[in-house]
């Protein structure tokens, strides 16, 4: 490299004009004119500047290589910067100069680029072909964008968990298995014969037995690996901001937390989130059918099944007949107008995928109830006006089953309704704790209980005694930070004494015997010396797709995974040597290809 990089490509102003700078980057955009002029905007990460070579002034040698540039080409260009004599370019930063180019030195040609890293390309190109070419995709401002705002976020979380006493530990990835609830990725053990390694669904156990090693606070930046399948805002291999904390309560934890996020949308970008509300899991899964509701808009659920059981309608009827069975209505104001027949149908349908029998509907008109239901409606037609609130030119659906089927289907009717009838502000941001959930939800085909966190998630300390009485209505020291509708973060206070724990186990149908194979270190160590403990997870990743504003986790991972788990630029998964396998004590199953 004969020419040394002086300046970044993004960074000369007007008051840099008459000074001699070199650059270094890749072409951009490159123009020949015709007119004796060559222009070149030369990018880096920072930004771009436009090059003119003015084909009379420079060298020829200059001026041969200056013609043969295509897009992609890595250069190095020394020149002097002069403002623009056409006026400034409002769309770059560098907009009020240009360098007039005096030097060119070629530092890599390349060959014709299977894509270009244009923003306005990045739409129409498939998603696969940027992934397989994810180096070339990186050199978009967009994506330089993005893994600028991650650093600055796992910087920031750095400083702030360090100034509030908490120690980066590192934990294994080669460890005995996880408690997370997904299934493990599994490494074969060459030394043990049959053994097996699992990767961490997530450090649980270790930063728990970390508190019960004095460490009190413990902060680390760890990817987690669970072998589900990926969806919008879920990998296979993700990262989380993990802590944990010893000798405190769930207030202690969440105001920490909460102070974070406020520090985080503040300093990342300029905003002010305000006082963090908290809602019960009951009145979240009441109002809004989902445990992280998001609660930038209204359209609350109100249970009427008191009113429907006046009517004379078998379908609401004979869903209150079930065991939990309910009725739940939402109100769409101004829904007569806003929302077609083939809407309102539609929202029938996408109901059944949550195993709803359907939405039915009925238009308010001031006058009484039209379409749909509106003839059963004549019993309760008083009641459900003044129970919704009904203004002329609302409209009201339902849904009718369990309190399951029924809660889970309205909350996505709810948020479904609210993004086709655009109800959304995106300026928006709402933050809020979703605390007190249950224990445990009972599995009706398993029949037994499942943990709504996982298992040494403790109960509140005053529902201690409904573990053995009354496991349904326990109400534990779970929390979970729910931003615009995305679970940011979900933690717990720690069951920190052993004979809780082997009763909570007990009750998740986790036998002894189990319980010692797979977390019998964690009841040794709970039972010399645990003080009690409690921490939380943020999901990097989807804290990372909020401050960007994506929808799509794989825009925040460097190199991140299909929808079908494959790396398509490394071709991850690909076959190993069978010899490798033997030395690993394992045999493949499938037929040798
Ligand atoms: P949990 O399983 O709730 O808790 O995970 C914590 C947070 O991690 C994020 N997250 C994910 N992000 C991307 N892809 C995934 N597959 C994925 N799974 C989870 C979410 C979630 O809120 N050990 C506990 C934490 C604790 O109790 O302290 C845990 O892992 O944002």
């Amino acid at each position: 490299m004969k020419l040394k990089r002086t300046h970044m490509c993004g960074k000369l102003r007007a008051t840099d004009d008459g000074q001699t700078a070199i650059l270094a980057g890749w072409v951009n955009t490159y123009r020949d004119q015709g007119k004796g002029l060559i222009f070149v905007d030369l990018r880096d990460r920072s930004g771009m500047t436009q090059i003119v070579f003015d084909l009379e002034d420079v060298a020829e040698e200059v001026v041969t290589l200056a013609k043969a540039l295509r897009r992609e080409d890595v250069v190095a260009i020394k020149g002097l910067v002069r403002m623009r004599e056409a006026g400034a370019n409002p769309k770059l930063t560098t907009g009020e100069i240009e360098l007039a180019a005096v030097e060119l030195e070629i530092l890599n040609k390349t060959e014709n680029p299977p894509i270009l890293p244009d923003e306005h390309d990045a739409e129409k190109i498939a998603e696969e072909k940027r992934l397989a070419y994810r180096y070339i995709d990186l050199r978009r401002p967009r994506m330089q964008e993005i893994l600028t705002t991650r650093h600055k976020l796992t910087r920031l979380t750095r400083d702030y968990f360090g100034d509030e006493g908490f120690l980066e530990v590192e934990t294994p990835f080669l460890i005995k298995t996880t408690p997370e609830g997904a299934r493990d990725f599994i490494v074969p053990s060459r030394l043990y014969p049959g053994q097996w390694y699992a990767l961490p669904q997530s450090p649980q156990i270790f930063k728990q037995i970390l508190m019960v090693g004095g460490c009190d606070r413990y902060m680390q930046i760890v990817k987690c690996f669970r072998d589900e399948d990926p969806r919008a805002d879920r990998q296979a291999e993700f990262t989380q901001i993990d802590l944990e904390m010893s000798f405190v309560d769930r207030d202690d934890v969440i105001d920490v937390m909460g102070r974070f996020v406020t520090k985080v949308w503040k300093d990342i970008l300029d905003v002010e989130i305000g006082e963090i509300k908290t809602i019960s899991w009951h009145d979240a899964m009441e109002r809004y059918g989902i445990d992280r509701p998001d609660l930038r808009f209204g359209l609350e659920l109100e249970d009427i099944s008191d009113l429907a059981a006046k009517m004379d309608f078998k379908v609401f009827t004979g869903a209150l007949e079930k065991d939990k069975g309910v009725v739940k209505a939402m109100r769409i104001p101004g829904g007569v107008e806003k929302m077609t027949r083939k809407m309102t149908d539609a929202c029938s349908e996408f109901v059944k995928t949550f195993k709803a029998g359907g939405a039915p509907s009925v238009k308010y008109t001031g006058n009484g109830f039209e379409t749909g239901i509106a003839k059963f409606i004549g019993p309760i037609a008083d009641e459900l006006k003044t129970r919704l609130g009904l203004e002329p030119g609302d409209l009201v659906f339902f849904t009718a089953d369990t309190w399951n089927i029924a809660t889970k289907a309205m909350g996505e009717l709810r948020n479904k309704i609210a993004r086709d009838l655009d109800l959304i502000d995106p300026s928006l941001w709402n933050f809020v704790w979703v605390i007190d959930f249950p224990m445990f939800e009972y599995d009706e085909e398993g029949s037994r209980w499942n943990a709504l966190h996982h298992p040494f998630t403790s109960p509140m300390p005053d529902q201690m005694e409904k573990l053995a009485t009354d496991p349904g209505g326990c109400i534990s020291a779970g929390y979970d930070l729910v931003c615009n509708g995305s679970e940011i973060a979900g933690g717990s206070i720690r069951i920190h004494d052993q004979n809780v724990q082997r009763k909570a186990f007990e009750l998740l149908g986790i036998t002894p015997e189990d319980a010692e194979m797979k977390f019998g270190f964690l009841l040794k160590a709970l039972r010399f010396g645990a003080p009690p403990m409690g921490g939380i997870a943020f999901g990097l990743d989807r804290l990372c797709m909020l401050l960007v504003g994506t929808e799509n986790i794989r825009d925040v991972i460097a190199f991140p995974k299909t929808q079908t788990g494959q790396d398509l630029m490394s071709e991850a998964p690909g076959p190993v040597d069978l010899t490798q396998l033997e030395e690993l004590h394992v045999r493949s199953h499938l037929p040798e290809s």
